[in-house]
């Protein structure tokens, strides 16, 4: 299906691996111009000449750059002033006790999950509202709906942009641009693949043998029981950039293989009156 994207431009942060990488391949499918963006130089420049002679009809760039640097997002602003879509994808992630989590590690994710996110989409959101069109998706991740407790630095900073982009997505009404959220559960990124094939290292166990025992270990609350591909999420990403998703406004849109039940649920709004008595803030 021709999704409507042809001769496009995006910036997907963080393109050279995992989700980030799937997302640009699937975009460079359509015939989008990618911006690929990582800080390693080298690996940014193997992956534009990947995506080049896979799909030769579209001129990916190197946009290498440290983006929670603000200088060097400035730099890639002047460089590349104009896309069409924009995908925060850059975040880190590490399991950490509460009690370990100083300020440094606040300000470092703070800086990286949040900041970088919220630097470019100012960037780059007024245009697209002048054009009439345009996507800004982030990244974020099911821990920003239901905290497991082991990343209390990562589950705040990606609950922090499912509340940014529905800001931003209210600029967006009456227009045809949108701001979206979309929250992975756990994806077979490379770093997540090396641990699978890391595991159970005295048995001979195939991959998905590895994968299926390490889950029902882990993960026994996912539905799918197995990690989900980052070319999954690069497909639901294409449709989100696409011109049939337009209905989607400051949506916050899970893909977790039913890992997780939200903590924030809607109740109505009668109920709200009658829980808190103050009818005339409802
Ligand atoms: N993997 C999962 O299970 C999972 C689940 C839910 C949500 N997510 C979210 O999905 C996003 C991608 O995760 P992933 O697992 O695919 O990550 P990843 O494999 O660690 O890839 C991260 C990418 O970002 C780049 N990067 C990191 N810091 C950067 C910076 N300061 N400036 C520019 N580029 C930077 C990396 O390249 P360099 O290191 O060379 O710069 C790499 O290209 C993250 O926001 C994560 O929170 C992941």
């Amino acid at each position: 299906m021709d999704m409507g994207l042809y001769g496009k431009t995006a910036l997907v942060t963080g393109s050279t691996k995992g989700i980030g990488k799937a997302i640009a391949i699937e975009l460079a499918k359509e015939g989008v111009h990618l911006l690929i963006n990582g800080r390693d130089h080298e690996e940014v420049e193997r992956t534009v000449r990947e995506i080049k002679s896979a799909y030769p009809a579209t001129s990916p760039q190197n946009a290498a750059a440290d983006l929670t640097d603000r200088g060097q997002r400035e730099a890639l602003f002047q460089k590349y002033p104009h896309v069409d879509i924009l995908v925060n994808n850059i975040g880190i992630y590490k399991i950490m006790q509460y009690g370990d989590i100083d300020d440094e590690v606040w300000n470092n994710y703070f800086r990286t999950n949040f900041l970088t996110a919220d630097g470019l989409s100012r960037f780059y959101l007024p245009a697209m509202l002048k054009k009439n069109e345009g996507r800004i998706i982030f990244i974020a991740s099911e821990e920003a709906v239901m905290p497991s407790g082991l990343m209390p630095q990562y589950g705040v900073t990606k609950s922090m942009l499912l509340s940014l982009a529905k800001s931003l997505s209210k600029l967006t009404k009456g227009t045809e641009v949108t701001v979206n959220t979309l929250m992975p559960g756990p994806t077979l990124s490379e770093k997540v693949l090396q641990i699978i094939e890391g595991a159970y290292p005295e048995e001979e166990l195939s991959f998905s043998e590895k994968e299926k025992r390490f889950m029902a270990a882990n993960l026994p609350q996912s539905e799918l029981q197995r990690f989900i591909k980052p070319m999954e999420i690069g497909r639901l990403a294409v449709f989100l950039c696409s011109p049939y998703s337009s209905a989607f406004k400051g949506s916050p849109i899970r893909m977790d293989g039913g890992w997780c039940r939200p903590f924030f649920k809607c109740v109505r709004r009668e109920e709200c009156r009658f829980r808190l008595g103050f009818e005339m803030f409802l």
